[in-house]
């Protein structure tokens, strides 16, 4: 018998105002036509003045912990993917954790921009794995909208608020790629990218928070490559292929980057979860949003085959096999 992080639960909360194309054509030299086209997002949500990443993640963790139907004071470990804290320190996490009303356990904050949810998930994968803790609370939390420059048409328009959580929990398997839990996770990173994506201030280089800076059609070269490699890592690592995936549920930055991933992997476009016509791009919260959205509508059951991509700033990417 192995020990498997299993999902027990899941949970999003999307803010309640919605922007449309057409809203954001009204403001600045864009169009419904062109943002669907190049990106297929149609719509996304966006944080109320005084509405924080905590509040967005508490909302998702209360919603993730209801439906594993367990007690909050059993989570030992909260890890909080986010590029858009509350403050610079402490950790949104700590925030999220004292408005679940816990005081015992570790909460801390990981930054993987858009790949976080994925380095979360491996990292509260990892301390379960070794019996260090036994439930964790694994978030993805953005307000993005608070780091764009909204008069520069080709970032902001491709972005978006919210937050989702995975409640996990350690259990002894028998140690085989029909386990449920996470079987087996794949991060990379490689610095040398930095410009093509970044936020150009912080506390330490402009003592401001900065606004997100991008090369997007950089950013559309790298990203079939560097996903559909770090599949092919899970793939090898489990001996598990893409005929035995049930859900394909990617980072959702772009639509054109997603079908050229599945169609590169020979994934059928009918596993593919997508929402980022509905959602943009949330940066680490864009995974859990998926995910909750295919296990609301009935797609996503216990036992299915799920794999997990996301590819971001840094640039970071990684991968994540998780039998549901
Ligand atoms: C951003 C992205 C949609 C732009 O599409 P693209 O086809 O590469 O477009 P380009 O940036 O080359 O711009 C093409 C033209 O559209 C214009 N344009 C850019 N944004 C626009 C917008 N919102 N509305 C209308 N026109 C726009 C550009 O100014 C340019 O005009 P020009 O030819 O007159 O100079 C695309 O590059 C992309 O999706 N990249 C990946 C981004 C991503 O996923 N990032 C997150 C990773 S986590």
């Amino acid at each position: 018998m192995i020990k498997r992080s299993v999902v027990l639960g899941c949970g999003s909360y999307l803010p309640q105002r919605l922007v449309t194309n057409a809203e954001l054509a009204n403001r600045i030299d864009t169009s419904d036509e062109w943002i669907v086209q190049r990106t297929g997002i149609r719509q996304r949500h966006i944080a109320a003045d005084g509405e924080f990443t905590s509040h967005l993640a508490i909302n998702a963790a209360r919603a993730a912990l209801r439906s594993a139907d367990i007690d909050p004071q059993s989570i030992e470990l909260i890890v909080l993917a986010t590029s858009t804290p509350d403050n610079t320190f402490p950790a949104t996490a700590v925030a999220v954790q004292n408005g679940l009303g816990i005081t015992h356990g570790a909460a801390f904050d990981l930054q993987a921009v858009c790949s976080g949810f994925v380095f979360a998930l491996a990292t509260a994968d990892n301390f379960l794995r070794t019996g260090a803790y036994k439930r964790a609370l694994v978030i993805g939390a953005e307000t993005f909208s608070r780091i764009l420059d909204w008069n520069d048409r080709g970032t902001c328009v491709l972005f978006g608020d919210g937050a989702g959580a995975l409640v996990l929990e350690a259990q002894d398997l028998p140690g085989t790629s029909a386990d449920r839990g996470v079987l087996t996770t794949h991060l990379r990173s490689d610095g040398r990218h930095k410009s093509k994506l970044y936020v150009d201030g912080g506390p330490s280089s402009t003592q401001t928070v900065g606004h997100l800076r991008m090369e997007g059609r950089e950013v559309f070269k790298h990203a079939v490559g560097m996903i559909t490699d770090v599949i092919v890592d899970a793939f090898n690592a489990t001996s598990l292929t893409a005929e035995d995936i049930n859900w394909f549920v990617p980072h959702q930055a772009n639509k054109r980057i997603i079908d050229a991933s599945a169609h590169k992997l020979h994934i059928a476009p009918e596993k593919v979860v997508l929402t980022v016509d509905r959602h943009g791009n949330t940066s680490a919260a864009s995974i859990p949003l998926a995910l909750d959205v295919a296990v609301k509508d009935g797609r996503i059951k216990k036992g299915d085959l799920v794999l997990l991509e996301a590819m971001g700033g840094g640039f970071t990417w990684g991968s994540a096999l998780v039998r549901w």
